[in-house]
């Protein structure tokens, strides 16, 4: 029953301990926002594998962990060792360890060994290479399948004219670029929401559909 005293799965301490501890060591993890549309968009479609790219301390991981079936498994990975470590102690903290499973490594050397398909993947990894992540991994999504990628506004500079330094303007130029690939891509069709620092919602069509139409009513 709901009453004044009803708390969400997201209000409890220990998570916001993490949130605290990522703020103090200065590791990025999701926006609020970010995460409620990761558990709308799982609550509804209730994917049975999911692939997360960015694990970091497994934030986002307990989102997915909580709001998918419990039937679903989880695939993350990511490239740093000690976070991965940390991630490991949280999820299993959280008591999700046998349903999430964890990859240590660079991403792009991983994906094309993956045999299954993912219904859902969550790409949250080094925003310039986005563009190589989504090709490595759309050959690997079910029909239907859905890559949601966070910051694809990359702290709003993507939609900026603003003098950058190289290393910001080619994270934005590649940004960019992926954009325009998502844009352009028959096999999947993109949403941008403009949440959070923009949040891109790509959905494979399944083999039957019509392929691309430009324009409003898409
Ligand atoms: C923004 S953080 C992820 C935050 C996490 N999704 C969360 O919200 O809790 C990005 C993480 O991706 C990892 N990463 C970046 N590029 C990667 C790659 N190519 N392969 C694997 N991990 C990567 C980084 O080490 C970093 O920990």
């Amino acid at each position: 029953m709901i009453d004044s005293n009803y708390k969400l799965w997201e209000e409890q301490d220990e998570l916001k301990n993490i949130e605290k501890k990522a703020n103090q060591n200065h590791i990025p993890i999701i926006d609020k926002k970010t995460a409620n549309i990761l558990k709308t968009i799982v609550l509804i479609k209730k994917p049975k594998l999911i692939l997360e790219i960015g694990t970091a301390i497994g934030y986002s991981t307990l989102w997915l962990a909580e709001y998918s079936p419990q039937y679903s498994e989880i695939v993350t990975i990511e490239r740093d060792e000690e976070l991965l470590n940390l991630a490991s102690k949280n999820i299993k903290d959280f008591g999700y360890k046998d349903k999430v499973k964890f990859k240590f490594g660079q991403a792009e050397e991983i994906i094309p060994y993956f045999r299954r398909k993912f219904d859902l993947v969550f790409i949250d990894a080094a925003k310039g290479q986005y563009l190589n992540l989504f090709k490595k991994v759309q050959e690997k999504i079910s029909d239907n399948g859905i890559i949601i990628c966070d910051n694809v506004f990359y702290k709003g500079l993507v939609r900026k004219n603003k003098k950058l330094t190289h290393k910001i303007r080619t994270i934005v130029v590649n940004m960019r670029d992926f954009l325009h690939y998502l844009e352009e891509n028959d096999d999947f069709k993109t949403d941008i929401i403009d949440l959070a620092d923009g949040i891109s919602i790509s959905r494979r069509r399944n083999k039957d559909e019509e392929s691309r139409t430009a324009g409003p009513g898409r």
